[in-house]
């Protein structure tokens, strides 16, 4: 174990490994800070909207699995510049940009005012900041010194109080802190299970399939493996994968490999096509791993998932040689757009 992670370390000279281990702390930390911004609760609200880009964003997707059946309003992730149409007027938006200067999620903090909304803002500062400050907008403050990406336990935090601030879904913090001890006792396996992962898949471009709980995990597992490892990775969602994208396997000439992002409370149905999917695939996958979710509550599973995806993706990196913080492509792009 100490082996590997001195191999992970080779080339993390900011500390990434490090930043990903410290999830647990982060959830508590997250936890601290929502209770110290005592946001006012919106109970008119008829939606709750995360706005945000990247790793500011996926915790929104995050807080929809962990809350699952204990939604009762809608909860919708909008990664853009605008609102949806149907946007409500009472609507609770949450602003969420770890930098604050984000040219999609400054542009849809405005059009949440524009929409009459009740705002939110989770930031280490930049221009959201001082926009929230003048306007009396309430501000979840996060530590600053870490990649966006590695913020994700404050952004699911900070996504399942909005929901819990709009009456969408009942506070989960009992859960998310269990979730974090959960964390800390299973931290070697983890390690372990990443290792072995990136192993399967040696030098297969790797396409997640999740459903259900899983189904955002996946999307987070192909954006890490992306950023972290530069490499190309793929995600999607089943059912729907298996009415399309299984036809494209058989071209895959043992190029791609194929990871099932199983959970217990996923539908009988998709636990089916996980199954028959993978026999389906398997003679033309460079490999086909199944990958199980462990852990007594949603909120555990899912985090759990979080992080082997994420220390599986520092392995990606150090396989190929490559320092898994600096994203020179992301800021190459900013700097054509003039973004900051
Ligand atoms: C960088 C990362 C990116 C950013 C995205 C939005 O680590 O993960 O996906 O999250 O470019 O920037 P922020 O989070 O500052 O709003």
């Amino acid at each position: 174990m100490e082996g590997q992670a001195d191999d992970l370390r080779a080339r993390d000279s900011e500390g990434l490994l490090e930043t990903v281990l410290a999830l647990p702390d982060h959830l508590r930390d997250a936890l601290w800070r929502i209770e110290s911004a005592r946001l006012r609760p919106v109970p008119d609200a008829s939606a709750a909207i995360v706005c945000g880009m990247g790793g500011s964003a996926i915790g929104g997707d995050l807080a929809v699995a962990a809350l699952g059946d204990l939604l009762t309003k809608p909860l919708l992730t909008v990664r853009g510049y605008e609102l949806p149409s149907w946007a409500p007027a009472g609507a609770a938006v949450l602003c969420s940009s770890y930098s604050g200067d984000t040219e999609e999620t400054l542009a849809c903090y405005a059009a949440a005012e524009a929409l009459g909304a009740d705002r939110v803002v989770a930031t280490t500062g930049g221009q959201l900041a001082d926009s929230a400050r003048a306007d009396g907008v309430p501000v979840v403050g996060l530590p600053s010194g870490m990649p966006p990406r590695a913020a994700v336990g404050y952004m699911f935090c900070v996504a399942t109080e909005l929901a819990a601030i709009a009456e969408a879904a009942p506070a989960i913090h009992t859960e998310i802190d269990g979730a974090a001890t959960h964390l800390e006792m299973r931290a070697e396996a983890v390690q372990a299970r990443a290792a072995e992962i990136a192993d399967l898949l040696g030098d297969a471009v790797p396409v997640f399939y999740g459903a259900g709980l899983t189904s955002p995990v996946a999307y987070r597992w192909k954006t890490q493996v992306n950023e972290n490892g530069k490499l190309p990775a793929f995600s999607s969602p089943l059912p729907e994968a298996s009415h399309n994208e299984i036809a494209g396997w058989e071209g895959s000439r043992q190029r791609l490999a194929c990871v099932m992002l199983s959970d217990v409370d996923q539908h009988p149905r998709e636990i089916r096509r996980f199954e028959a999917t993978g026999e389906l695939i398997e003679p033309h996958a460079a490999a086909v791993i199944r990958v199980d979710a462990e852990g007594v509550t949603r909120t555990a599973r899912l985090l759990e998932m979080v992080m082997l995806g994420d220390l599986l993706s520092l392995h990606l990196a150090a396989r190929h040689g490559v320092a898994p913080s600096p994203i020179q492509a992301i800021d190459a792009l900013k700097a054509k757009l003039g973004s900051p």
